[in-house]
């Protein structure tokens, strides 16, 4: 694995009366591989000169996380050279409106992207609005045709950002997956359900079991993971005892956990206990710093082939 994107094997602290014994551990460095893929996406970007990719980002409201986040997009599409354009909406739209701006967006030619930030408000239909994305234009991978596309393995639409990066993550740390079992916690359309397609698809070839809330027994389940996929939006949910020495775990929550000592007066968590897991994984992620990067980047690239794909 490239010693530039894992971080300090560490020292579990020894048993009473036992000497100290080096674990195998290490943490994924998401920024490392993000920047590594935006270098990448930078250089082919200036290879397309006069032609910019052009992604639109709508924005619903003003949830604190989404403002962070599609910042972050718009930030990271400057530093490539993909020119973006934010679209903010009051909570109040109405489905005919969006649907309508969409609607112009698609038909537009100088717009190769367009991405609406989710969590939407509750009188829009999360579905219906993706599903309104043209798919040629669906940098995010949600519509039923991405979808549809990444269940019958077909390569002409984008792969969601966030399972393509947890993707390019185990693969650029040298992670086996073929013939693995990848255990994924959570079914949401944006994680869940896509990252499992995407470990299964040939040429990735897991064995892939899909857990959920509902899952009984779920313990039993995750302990057989040499891969562990978490992605419930539950802090901490995933506790040592639920995982096999010598996993590699990835942690895709990120949860605002209340802290008196921090100046914004939170932090943000994961989905699996860090401090108590990570001792036991060969590999882990951290939050943040680990899949977070990876999707901004991964959405980049999805602009930039987007761009490519479009007539000049
Ligand atoms: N909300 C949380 N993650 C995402 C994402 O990857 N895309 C969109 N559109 N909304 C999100």
């Amino acid at each position: 694995m490239p010693p530039d994107t894992v971080q300090n094997s560490t020292s579990v602290p020894s048993k009473k009366g036992s000497p100290a014994q080096k674990n195998t551990m290490a943490t994924i460095d998401g920024n490392a591989i993000a920047r590594q893929i935006i270098q990448e996406v930078r250089e082919k970007v200036a290879s397309l000169a006069p032609l910019v990719p052009h992604v639109v980002f709508i924005r619903i409201g003003e949830d604190p996380a989404s403002i962070s986040y599609v910042s972050k997009k718009q930030k990271t599409a400057a530093e490539v050279g993909i020119k973006s354009t934010l679209e903010v909406f009051p909570p109040s739209i109405s489905r005919e409106e969006l649907l309508a701006r969409i609607g112009t967006l698609n038909a537009d030619p100088s717009v190769h992207g367009i991405l609406v930030q989710a969590p939407l408000p509750p009188q829009l239909n999360a579905t219906e609005v993706f599903n309104h994305i043209r798919p040629q234009k669906d940098v995010d991978g949600f519509t039923s045709t991405s979808l549809g596309c990444l269940a019958q393995e077909l390569p002409n639409a984008f792969p969601a950002c966030t399972p393509a990066g947890i993707v390019e993550l185990l693969k650029r740390t040298g992670t086996p997956i073929a013939g693995k079992h990848a255990v994924v916690v959570g079914r949401s359309l944006i994680v869940g359900k896509p990252v499992a397609l995407l470990l299964l698809a040939k040429g990735n070839d897991a064995t892939v079991t899909l857990c959920h809330s509902r899952t009984r027994n779920l313990a039993d389940l995750t302990r057989q993971a040499d891969i562990l996929i978490a992605a419930t939006g539950k802090p901490n949910l995933i506790t040592a005892n639920m995982v096999k020495e010598g996993a590699v775990v990835i942690d895709v929550g990120v949860n605002r956990v209340p802290d008196a000592t921090k100046k914004n007066g939170y932090r943000l968590v994961g989905d699996v206990d860090f401090e108590n897991v990570a001792p036991k994984t060969a590999l882990i992620t951290p939050v943040p710093g680990g899949v977070g990067p990876m999707t901004v980047a991964m959405l980049m690239r999805n602009t930039l082939a987007a761009a490519l794909a479009s007539p000049l």
